[in-house]
């Protein structure tokens, strides 16, 4: 593969910045969006009243603890635009997260919003290694989805030829390729996967492809799942990580020359690390539910918003801005079997162990008598589909989940193909217990 590390000149100064220069700029926009926040938004300002604080409060970063959190619910409860700080007229352009549940949750971008997450877009695709010039096919869900949109003005931004494909049609996202020749490729990583068995299927070599760097994210995935991309491929693999409630993708990014970890773009976006339990911040370097305040949003300014994502802070590599671990999961897909804590991303790291199965899963919790238990749904690789070589693929898996994860499943190897995908983010867990 390419060394893509970035040349003297491609980076903005604050990427090079200081510890102290940071978190001055930090300081100064902190105080601006706590303002305009209760100035303008009845929501924050009843919030920070029933909290009893007031943006004056403020004086140093870590005083942002005393601030109410925002969670999901808020956005709920003030459905559609009851959050927004400026007028409707404007909002240059909606987004919604579609939600498994009620009603979706709506953020709204001015027209300057919409240049500083394209901005933030276009610094995560140079990281990763695009450059001015490189195709890039966006195969990220266009629509109400932050994906394709927010990829696309990023890579526009850039200076990027942009083929703006969306998701799903995957014969056809195969034939552009061979035919565009992209450079760079931004899909969720699961998607990513039917694309490389599309390739397989019409007998093409993934490895002699044009494609040279894949930016992923979405959801979450895992470093065995990187380098198996990496290796299919003969391509980079980086993690880019965002929210609709913060921007979309390009709050975070992997460097293509340490892909350790995803810088978050401090100079935007204020992390905090918080005990899911107490809602106490917790220091650096320690594993806990990742919290964001916007230091530059006009529209929608988000004060201290709970992710439910799980990770922890790390200092600057690549760049001087904090970086998060690759996130192992939300808290709300963690399955809690006989006592046990199991992230989907577990299971998917054991996987990628066993040669004899496809890396496409799905769990599926069921429950017999009173007892939870745990299915497995996986794929034989199409060179290890007889009875005998499944079964044993089978026990495998369930050993490998049984000694390093800590639980008894079952594995169900089906034919090729038989687990459910999807064009976007995968749905990695189905709960068929009983209700009630
Ligand atoms: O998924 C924005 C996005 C689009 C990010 C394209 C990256 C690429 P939402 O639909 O609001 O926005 O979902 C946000 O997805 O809280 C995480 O749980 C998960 N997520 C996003 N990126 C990653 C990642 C977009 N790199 C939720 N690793 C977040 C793990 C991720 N999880």
């Amino acid at each position: 593969m390419e060394d893509l590390s970035p040349r003297p000149g491609d980076l903005d100064p604050i990427e090079t910045a200081s510890r102290d220069e940071i978190s001055a700029l930090q300081l100064t926009r902190l105080k601006t969006t706590l303002d305009h926040a209760y100035r303008n938004s009845p929501h924050y300002s009843a919030q920070f009243d029933k909290a009893g604080v007031h943006p004056g409060d403020l004086k140093t970063l870590s005083d942002l603890s005393k601030f109410p959190f925002t969670v999901k619910q808020d956005l709920r409860d003030t459905y559609p635009f009851g959050m927004f700080a400026v007028p409707r007229e404007r909002i240059a352009r909606i987004h919604a997260s579609s939600g498994t549940t009620g009603k979706p949750t709506v953020v709204g971008y001015t027209r300057s919003d919409i240049e500083m997450w394209a901005t933030c877009v276009a610094r995560s695709i140079r990281a990763a290694g695009g450059r001015a010039g490189d195709i890039c096919h966006v195969a990220y869900g266009y629509g109400l989805f932050t994906g394709g949109l927010g990829a696309h003005f990023g890579a526009e931004k850039l200076g990027c030829t942009v083929i703006p494909i969306s998701g799903g049609m995957t014969e056809r996202q195969v034939t552009l390729i061979q035919d565009f020749k992209p450079r760079i490729i931004m899909v969720t990583p699961s998607y990513m996967l039917s694309i490389l068995d599309e390739f397989r299927r019409q007998g093409i070599d993934p490895r002699k492809s044009s494609l040279a760097v894949g930016i992923f994210g979405a959801e979450p995935w895992t470093n065995a799942m990187r380098a198996e991309i990496q290796q299919d491929f003969d391509m980079h693999a980086v993690d880019i990580y965002g929210l609709s409630e913060v921007i979309g993708p390009g709050v975070a990014s992997e460097c293509v020359e340490t892909k350790d970890g995803l810088h978050v773009w401090e100079d935007h976006f204020y992390p905090e690390i918080i005990d899911p339990e107490t809602g106490e911040v917790l220091p650096d370097g320690e594993l806990g539910e990742l919290v964001f305040t916007s230091l530059t949003k006009e529209a929608l300014p988000i004060i201290r918003y709970r992710t439910r994502d799980l990770t922890r802070l790390l200092p600057g590599t690549a760049r001087a801005m904090r970086r998060i671990e690759k996130i192992t999961g939300r808290s709300d897909d963690m399955i809690i079997l006989r006592g046990v804590n199991i992230f989907p991303t577990q299971v998917e790291e054991q996987l990628l162990k066993c040669a004899g199965l496809a890396p496409h899963f799905q769990i599926e919790l069921v429950r017999a008598g009173r007892m939870d238990d745990m299915v497995v749904h996986v794929e034989a690789m199409p060179n290890a589909s007889d009875a005998a070589a499944r079964t044993a693929s089978g026990r495998e898996l369930a050993h490998h989940i049984k000694s390093v994860v800590g639980v008894s499943t079952k594995v169900v190897v089906g034919d090729p193909d038989s687990v459910e995908r999807s064009a976007g983010k995968a749905r990695r867990v189905v709960d068929n217990r009983p209700k009630g």
